[in-house]
């Protein structure tokens, strides 16, 4: 499966948000669904001119299938880009998120701003863990992490240098 191509987030986005975020089944391991006011704080921001974030398009059915984004964090003392992924139930399992990511992590390294890109999937999500995998990320290290704010879970610390041009 190749054919999907990354576009922007834009207004009129916020249908995409809410199937993605709001729904029990795909946030199973982000911490449960989010209230309608995040998942409209989560549009604002997403469509920013610049965000990081994109649509993932189906090129043959136009149809929009899921998000992929990066955004820049602090990390163990140091500035680093942090990706995340989801892709809607009805198109999972074809390889969708792993070629959407790959394209993701082609703009971060054409941006030269970061060298390392970390991914934090909870332990427990077989399929994140193994795009991470196959998509040449390292891992660095089991850790707690707080995501949302007050809720705590296991995650591995995945992580790619976007420097390495053998990767
Ligand atoms: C994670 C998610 C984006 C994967 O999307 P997808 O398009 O189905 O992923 P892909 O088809 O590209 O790849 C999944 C890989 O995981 C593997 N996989 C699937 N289920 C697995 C499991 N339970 N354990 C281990 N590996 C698994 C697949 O075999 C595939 O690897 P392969 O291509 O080598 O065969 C999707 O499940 C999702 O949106 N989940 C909800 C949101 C979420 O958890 N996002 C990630 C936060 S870190």
């Amino acid at each position: 499966m190749s054919g999907v191509r990354l576009e922007p987030w834009a207004k009129g986005d916020l249908p995409l948000v809410e199937k993605l975020m709001g729904d029990p089944a795909m946030t199973e391991h982000l911490g449960g669904p989010e209230s309608p006011e995040k998942l409209a704080d989560r549009q604002a921001r997403y469509e920013v001119p610049g965000s990081g974030m994109f649509k993932i398009v189906d090129e043959v059915t136009e149809e929009a299938v899921g998000s992929v984004g990066y955004w820049e964090r602090s990390w163990r003392a140091e500035r680093v880009y942090e990706i995340g992924w989801s892709v809607l139930p009805a198109f999972q399992g074809r390889g969708i998120a792993s070629i959407a990511t790959a394209q993701a992590i082609a703009k971060a390294k054409s941006e030269r701003k970061h060298r390392f890109l970390h991914a934090f999937p909870s332990v427990e999500n077989g399929p994140s863990n193994a795009i991470c995998r196959k998509l040449g990320f390292t891992l660095v290290e089991e850790s707690e992490f707080e995501f949302p704010k007050g809720h705590f879970m296991r995650c591995n610390d995945w992580r790619l240098d976007l420097f390495d041009v053998s990767a």
